[in-house]
């Protein structure tokens, strides 16, 4: 038994080195070439956790490591090129209820909020997952903290990760404490997944209790909403999918939970809404990528103005 483990064990290092590797040049290579999405790289790297899978669990904490040093490493490659996730700069320090985009331009956003949470967020990433879905998740430093292991997921399966405080407080914070819960929650977020978010929502939507002052001096996004699914109030499954569609519209950003409670409800109407979104003819794309479609609809305005 033991002969045999001390063979495996360094093969199972070696291969594991070796596809990583593999997969970093491809990556690398890739971000050389105009026009890389993030998408690519994440793709690139959920395939390590192809690769990696008949590992033996004695290397799987090793092969966790790898991942997440290859995970930064090409987000910073990323970022020095110019293809992080950032928000395009003309949303630096501004608050967004919905994307201007053409009305023929049917995209809508979905976000989630309060988790990372148990059950719920992996149903809601199943659900995602199942119809290729990219969503938003603004999350709450404590839970971030407290199931880490989700938000890793979260990132993997190439959703968008944005700043939802560290405590949820509705309170006044002075700065201090302002920046207390936005700045360390960010800071969790990156030691755990390389991501930096500029997105930040404020708990409850709250505009005045110092957290918004604070995102917006610190050039984040604040991202609102422009449809609210009302899930914190534990609807009925119509009712909830009722009210995100009253006032969907395209660029719109749809407000629903994956934490903070009994989110079951949300779970259950989520397949319902993914259906009528697309038989209405909409695509789902995250709040970065719905800031995007702006910014470059604004430029083509601009350069008409100036012709
Ligand atoms: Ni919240």
């Amino acid at each position: 038994m033991e002969n045999n483990k001390s063979f495996l064990w360094p093969q199972g290092i070696l291969f594991a080195l070796l596809a990583i590797s593999a997969s970093l040049s491809v990556g690398v290579m890739m971000l050389l070439k105009p026009n890389t999405s993030d998408a690519r790289i994440k793709t690139n790297i959920n395939s390590i956790n192809t690769i990696t899978a008949p590992a033996k669990a004695g290397t799987s904490q090793r092969i966790e490591k790898l991942k997440l040093m290859m995970l930064n490493s090409l987000q910073q490659e990323a970022r020095s090129k110019g293809l992080s996730d950032g928000v395009p700069s003309s949303f630096q320090g501004t608050t967004i209820k919905s994307a201007k985009v053409n009305p023929s331009q049917k995209v809508i956003a979905l976000t989630f909020d309060d988790g990372p949470w148990p059950e719920t967020t992996a149903q809601v990433l199943d659900i995602l997952k199942q119809n290729n879905i990219k969503a938003t998740f603004f999350v709450v430093g404590q839970n971030v903290k407290n199931y880490p292991d989700l938000l890793k997921r979260v990132v993997a399966e190439g959703h968008a990760i944005g700043n939802h405080t560290w405590h949820h407080w509705y309170h006044f914070m002075n700065p201090q404490v302002a920046a207390y819960e936005v700045a360390n929650t960010t800071k969790l977020i990156y030691q755990i997944t390389g991501v930096k978010t500029d997105l930040f929502r404020p708990p409850g939507g709250m505009m005045h209790n110092g957290l918004v002052s604070y995102a917006k001096n610190n050039k984040y996004a604040v991202i609102m909403w422009s449809s609210d699914s009302a899930d914190y109030s534990r609807p009925t499954v119509p009712k909830l999918i009722n009210n995100v569609f009253r006032l969907a519209k395209p660029g719109g950003i749809v407000l629903m939970h994956d934490g903070g409670g009994n989110r079951s409800q949300t779970v259950q109407a989520l397949p319902e809404i993914i259906t009528r979104f697309r038989k209405q003819g909409y695509s789902f794309v995250t709040v970065p990528e719905l800031l995007e479609i702006q910014d470059k609809n604004d430029k083509l305005i601009a350069i008409k103005k100036q012709k």
